[in-house]
């Protein structure tokens, strides 16, 4: 079923009459490149009917049958349509088990991903090399920079619009961190593997270990974080309306993390990610996730690094472990300093520098999204389809593509 807005899509007309109209309209010269790099893709029904993407001579072309693809991807209409819409991913798909590689590897799905954006949604590919952060007369700005509530907000929000996200200093005072770090401390205690409401790893002695909790609502001192106007103050500096989103869910709840040191095993470090990665962006983007810090946000502790500008556009899968891959900015903060990130900014989470500390970073997050998004047909979250093992444990993508491939 489609949320309220969406119209069903017929597989033959989309690719006969309105694809061909969308990449005249420039989204074909979008994605050229991307094509022309990755080689032919094909998505082939479970009902019937496939349809080859490939670069031509004069652009996107879009040929009837799968015979030329490099890669072909069997799935049902509705998840194809979803695609297309933006409600689904197809690192959502692949873990959901919704999409088979039929010929080529399942892990080049997700590397055509900003070249399917570009082909169904005209969205450019960004290129973090061009992009330059500048401030509102247009000279240079650090890309680290950081504020204070006292700052001006013109040049918060324009810094947030143009880099994707904002630290801000001394949001909460010692008393608050206290209180914050106890309730952290509590929900961490009574958190238990496979209780589908925390996410655990493995760390290199074989211990299962809590990376994070998303009921951190039901702790006084987290309850009614999500509407201090210290923080809704902050969430209003965004050019469109966004609202809390608190209630039961993965999100609504509140989510407390925990870094650890020498993981081996399940989603604590963070690989580059956008936040709709699992699906949902067309209901929940522009979505702000909002860090309070309670304790310090360092390269010892655990960073947080940003890829400026990079949520206004796609970025094509980056690997941390590639030289060439873009560094980004790494953000500092102590407890008490909240950071705000668009969920459309490609970031990471790299493992703590240290191994040796007594504390990692927690940090405790909120999120809003888009006001008067229609809902979402689906049960649950988005992201819960990452937690489809009994033990709470998380599969690397990389392993569940593989699973998916021929
Ligand atoms: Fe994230």
């Amino acid at each position: 079923m489609l949320p309220a807005g969406f119209d069903e899509l017929d597989f033959e007309q989309f690719h006969s009459v309105e694809l061909p109209r969308r990449l005249g309209s420039g989204n074909g010269e979008l994605a050229l490149e991307e094509a022309k790099r990755l080689g032919p893709v094909a998505f082939r029904l479970t009902e019937g009917g496939a349809y080859t993407y490939r670069a031509g001579a004069s652009g996107i072309e879009i040929v009837p049958g799968d015979e030329t693809a490099r890669n072909v991807y069997e799935l049902s209409r509705e998840s194809w349509q979803a695609i297309v819409h933006e409600l689904e991913t197809a690192p959502g798909l692949l873990y959901a088990g919704k999409v088979k590689c039929m010929r080529g590897k399942a892990i080049r799905l997700v590397a055509w991903e900003p070249g399917l954006r570009a082909i169904y949604n005209g969205r450019p590919i960004f290129d973090p090399d061009a992009f330059e952060l500048t401030d509102r007369h247009g000279d240079p700005l650090d890309p680290a920079t950081a504020f204070t509530l006292e700052h001006d907000r013109t040049d918060m929000a324009h810094f947030l619009r143009n880099a994707g996200y904002l630290v801000v200093k001394n949001v909460f005072d010692e008393k608050e961190v206290a209180s914050f770090q106890q309730a952290a401390a509590e929900l961490h205690a009574t958190a238990v593997p496979g209780d589908r409401k925390s996410w655990w790893g493995k760390n290199a002695k074989g211990e299962e270990v809590l990376c994070r909790v998303t009921t951190a609502r039901t702790a006084t001192a987290f309850q009614d974080l999500y509407r201090d106007p210290r923080l809704t103050g902050l969430i209003d500096l965004s050019d469109t309306e966004l609202k809390a989103r608190a209630g039961t869910g993965t999100y609504e709840g509140g989510t407390v993390i925990y870094k650890n040191p020498d993981m081996v095993e399940g989603l604590s470090n963070l690989p580059w990610h956008r936040d709709c990665g699992m699906g949902g962006h067309s209901l929940n983007c522009p979505l702000i996730i909002l860090s309070v810090f309670v304790t310090p946000l360092n390269a010892d502790t655990g960073e947080l690094r940003m890829l400026p500008g990079s949520q206004q556009g796609s970025c094509p899968p980056l690997d941390a472990d590639n030289p060439h891959a873009p560094a980004g900015v790494a953000l500092a903060a102590e407890p008490g300093d909240v950071s705000l990130h668009y969920g459309d900014t490609m970031h990471a989470a790299p493992p703590p520098r240290r191994s040796d500390l007594g504390t990692y970073r927690i940090s405790a997050l909120t999120a809003y999204s888009r006001a008067g998004a229609p809902a979402s047909p689906r049960k649950g979250a988005y992201n819960d389809v990452l937690l489809g093992r009994d033990d709470g444990q998380v599969e690397h993508l990389a392993d569940v593509a593989k699973r998916s491939s021929p």
